[in-house]
């Protein structure tokens, strides 16, 4: 409350001296206009008079609220106008009663109203407040203005202007409340309202029938493309006096910020959204959901779960939602992994996709090739002529080589691992001197595999007929660093260490005695130095902001 000491100093003082009692007073004005900078848009101050008709409709009873923005000479306008129970002069006064406690929820209903403060919201926007109510036949109509709170006086109530006073009516009941005179430049828009309301309201929505400009506005949450349930913990039942219930969903899109989080309703009112500390991490955008805890609205711990802001926050010191926060936190949690989970098995997909089809561009190209060159191999190729006695015969092309010793240099870089991750932990193919299939005609395919970090770049199955492009291999992951699997910079080290691999195989095959020998030296080799090479290529994605990339990290 506003206590201004400086201008009630000399008053203060003087009662003193007259020996009249310390009281405490306050500034109404500077009360109400503090309390109204709460409610500085429209839609925030629609929704409190909106709420105001729903908790002053008798029980069992629907309720119908019309808002409308209407335009008198250059100045804007909102009416509120309900067929709830209305007020009678005497609830009119109560009505003024800042901090005033709500009588409805005195009488033990469950309602919306809470801190006294809600009449005033007006004053957020607006100049004047006129509220216009029936009850039983009778009709009152009251006007206040923002200069009567501006040249109030400390300690002095404010003299509400009584237009009509028991104003005997044939009218049925309900009040009409006129937000005048809106600031310049103050949005009054149809569809923010609706979305304020919509999300405000939630399923009283359903129950109540609230128009906009005409327009009924409808409970629509998003669409939810799965639920979970989660029960509160057994400490937080127990503070509850009950179990909660927190139902966390998945929606089919991105939500807004507006619909991100769960709602924590207090009988069915919207009161804070959270994601408990989840804000921002990856998936989080989809999730909602709600949790109805009355509790927290019922309770009179001196600390309060929610505050007279109406910022939609929970209070963290208070001691229910501090027993609740974590739990919340943890069931969203449970399903935003599993988001997590599913969209890296999507992506890992999509990647499969993508490098099947630059495996197939490849190996078209390869066949094509290696149609070519058999023609010229089957003309001319030095396997036609006869060793010569002192040689050792050539091992046949399709001969399986010898294996041989492990090696011993693994390899440089251990980058990040490519998309996907191994399948199952791969055992090291050894740089074998493979050949392309003995001769025989045909296609052969290029596959992408986990094949291991010790493994070659690249090595020839003969069962599958393929060339294995080996995806955990230094320089393979620094390449797929750079754009991904479908970016030109991966594309040609495909292309490349596909084709280099293909030419060894296609000199192995050509029949000369050590062919197969040098292949496998000059494999080897090859495949050291691209280890060698491999930071450096990966430094290249990381940019300069990351600095040195240090092999093994
Ligand atoms: N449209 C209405 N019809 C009948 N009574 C109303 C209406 N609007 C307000 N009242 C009465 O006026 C009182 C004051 O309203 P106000 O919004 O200031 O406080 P509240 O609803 O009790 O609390 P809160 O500040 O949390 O909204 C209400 O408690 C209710 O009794
Ligand atoms: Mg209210």
């Amino acid at each position: 409350m506003a206590l201004d000491t400086a201008e009630q100093a000399p008053r203060l003082l003087a009662a003193a001296d007259a020996g009249e009692p310390l009281e405490v007073v306050t500034h109404v004005g500077r009360d109400v206009l503090a309390n109204a900078a709460h409610f500085a848009t429209v839609p925030k101050a629609v929704y409190e008079y909106v709420s105001n008709s729903i908790d002053a409709t008798p029980p069992g009873r629907a309720c119908t609220v019309r808002v409308d923005i209407a335009a008198s000479g250059p100045q804007r306008r909102i009416t509120i106008a309900d067929d709830a129970s209305g007020m009678s002069r005497e609830l009119l006064r109560a009505f003024f009663t800042m901090h005033g406690e709500n009588v409805q929820r005195r009488a033990g209903r469950k309602v919306r109203g809470r801190f006294g403060t809600g009449k005033i919201a007006a004053f957020g926007r607006a100049d004047r407040l006129r509220v216009d109510t029936v009850q039983r036949g009778l009709r009152n109509v009251v006007e206040l203005a923002k200069s009567d709170l501006e040249n109030a006086r400390p300690g002095r109530p404010i003299r509400v202007r009584e237009v009509a006073i028991d104003e005997p009516t044939a009218e049925a009941d309900g009040t009409l409340v006129t937000i005048e005179g809106l600031h310049r430049g103050t949005r009054a828009d149809r569809a923010e309202i609706v979305r304020y309301l919509q999300r405000l309201l939630g399923r009283h929505l359903v129950q109540h029938r609230v128009y906009v400009e005409g327009e009924r506005v409808s409970y629509a949450p998003p669409d939810a493309l799965e639920e979970h349930r989660f029960a509160s913990p057994e400490r937080l039942t127990e503070l509850a006096s009950g179990p909660l219930e927190l139902v966390v969903r998945i929606a089919a899109r991105p939500l807004t910020p507006e619909e991100n989080g769960i709602a924590v309703l207090c009988n069915g009112f919207l009161n804070a959204m959270t994601l408990a500390g989840c804000e921002g991490k990856p998936e989080a955008q989809y999730l909602f959901g709600e949790l109805e805890a009355a509790v927290l609205d019922d309770d009179t711990s001196p600390v309060p779960a929610f505050l007279a802001t109406r910022d939609l926050t929970l209070n963290p010191w208070h001691p229910t939602v501090a027993e609740l926060l974590p739990w919340v936190r943890a069931s969203i949690e449970t399903v935003r992994r599993e988001l997590v989970r599913r969209a890296g098995d999507r992506r890992r997909a999509a990647e499969q996709q993508e490098l099947a089809r630059l495996g197939d561009d490849i190996s078209t190209l390869l066949n094509a090739i290696y149609r070519g060159e058999r023609v010229r191999l089957v003309k001319g190729a030095p396997r036609d002529v006869a060793p010569r006695a002192d040689e050792p015969a050539p091992a046949p092309a399709a001969a399986p080589v010898a294996p041989v010793a492990p090696r011993r240099d693994r390899g440089v870089a251990r980058g990040p691992r490519a998309p996907g991750g191994p399948l199952e932990p791969p055992p090291v193919v050894e740089a074998a001197a493979p050949t392309l299939g003995g001769g025989a005609y045909g296609t052969f395919q290029v596959l992408f595999r986990h094949a291991g970090e010790a493994s070659p770049r690249a090595f020839y199955r003969p069962d599958e007929r393929g060339i294995v492009m080996n995806l955990d291999h230094p320089e393979a992951i620094a390449s797929l660093r750079n754009g991904g699997p479908n970016s030109p910079f991966f594309a040609h080290y495909c292309y490349r260490t596909a084709m280099e691999e293909f030419t060894l195989a296609m000199v192995a095959d050509l029949g000369y005695p050590d062919a197969p020998e040098i292949a496998r030296e000059i494999r080897e080799r090859s495949d050291k130095y691209s280890r060698q090479f491999a930071p450096a290529i990966l430094r290249l994605a990381l940019g300069s902001e990351e600095g040195e990339v240090t092999p093994g990290d």
